[in-house]
């Protein structure tokens, strides 16, 4: 018998059965959107060397790509361009041009998988000679002068046929302008997903590899918000959602879940957390190494983005846990 008084709380983990009982949180393969890098060029499927596992690929082999993703029961792709470097120009026109290559992407997506949601990463660094988000003037990036390129840029992924625009380039003002944007080019019933709290972050280098889009000059840091600030992260949700967001994105994820968390506590829309590619490369790094069991810290690490307040996680391993949670339904 015991004497002492005290809370018994391990009769809840006693059998497997009773554990997935009560547990709280659950991962479903409609909660990811797997990243696609669309590179320039036939027959391309290029490895990017930080993110094993992550390939460039060109249009003509994204049919085969799309195939696996939708037998995987993923319902959402996010796409990112990787045009030539001699496409580049100062204002990242490549991003808003009628053939552009997501534009293009979008549209294959779209001719062979219809219920597929295209989310569309709008932002113009991929495109621009110098790699930043905008319009430079004297080493500055201008703010209402970007605003007009990033409005041309969504209009024209609408117009390929996204389903959902994601503008990432932190302007002041980039939902109201898109919002304005879309709904005097006819486009009222297309969601904005916004890069509402977007940090900025070191944990983005290997995704500059893959889609060759780091500044050439400077850094981020008068656009992308300072990891030291949680009270400003709720700013920006706020102005986003005044301006129509209807999707609040918070990225980097793993270091940032208290953010998430506020997030989720101040705002209803459903929130967005990216899982980045310094967070996969991280742990395929330490796998490759046998230094952790990958599948168990994958599914750890999403699950705690969920716990943290998260609905919707963007994640270079969307393809490996579908599959797994396809394989325990069976
Ligand atoms: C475009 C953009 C970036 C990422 C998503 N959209 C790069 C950046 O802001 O430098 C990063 C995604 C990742 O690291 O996985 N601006």
């Amino acid at each position: 018998m015991n004497t002492l008084e005290f809370k018994r709380h391990r009769r809840l983990r006693k059998t497997a059965a009773i554990r997935s009982m009560v547990r709280e949180t659950h991962l479903h393969t409609e909660d990811f959107i797997y990243p696609i890098f669309i590179v320039e060029g036939e027959n391309q499927k290029n490895e990017v060397p930080s993110m094993p596992g992550v390939f460039q690929i060109s249009l003509d082999l994204l049919k085969s790509e799309l195939d696996e993703i939708v037998a995987l029961g993923i319902k959402a792709v996010i796409l990112f361009g990787v045009p030539n470097e001699s496409d580049k120009d100062e204002c990242g026109t490549g991003a808003f041009h009628d053939h552009g290559i997501v534009q293009l992407a979008t549209k294959e997506v779209k001719k062979h998988y219809p219920e597929l949601l295209v989310v569309a990463d709008t932002c113009l660094c991929e495109y621009t000679d110098h790699g930043h988000c905008g319009i430079v003037e004297n080493g500055t990036v201008l703010n209402d002068e970007s605003l007009e390129l990033l409005v041309k840029t969504a209009v024209s992924q609408a117009e390929a046929g996204a389903d959902i625009i994601a503008p990432s380039n932190m302007m002041d003002g980039f939902v109201v302008a898109i919002r304005k944007g879309l709904d005097e080019a006819g486009f009222i019933d297309i969601p904005i997903m916004s890069y509402a709290v977007k940090y900025s972050s070191a944990f983005y280098g290997p995704f500059r590899d893959a889609a060759n889009s780091a500044p050439q000059f400077g850094d981020r840091k008068t656009y992308q918000m300072d990891p030291a600030n949680r009270m400003e992260a709720l700013r920006e949700a706020e102005s986003d959602i005044e301006e129509g967001a209807d999707f609040l994105i918070v990225k980097p994820a793993l270091s940032y879940m208290d953010i998430i968390r506020d997030v989720k506590n101040h705002f209803n829309a459903p929130i967005v957390a990216y899982n980045v590619s310094g967070e996969y490369a991280m742990i395929k790094a330490a796998a490759a190494n046998g230094w952790i069991d990958e599948r168990s810290i994958i599914l750890e690490m999403l699950t705690s983005m969920k716990r943290a307040g998260a609905d919707l996680i963007i994640t270079y391993f969307a393809k490996d846990v579908a599959g797994w949670l396809q394989d325990t339904k069976q």
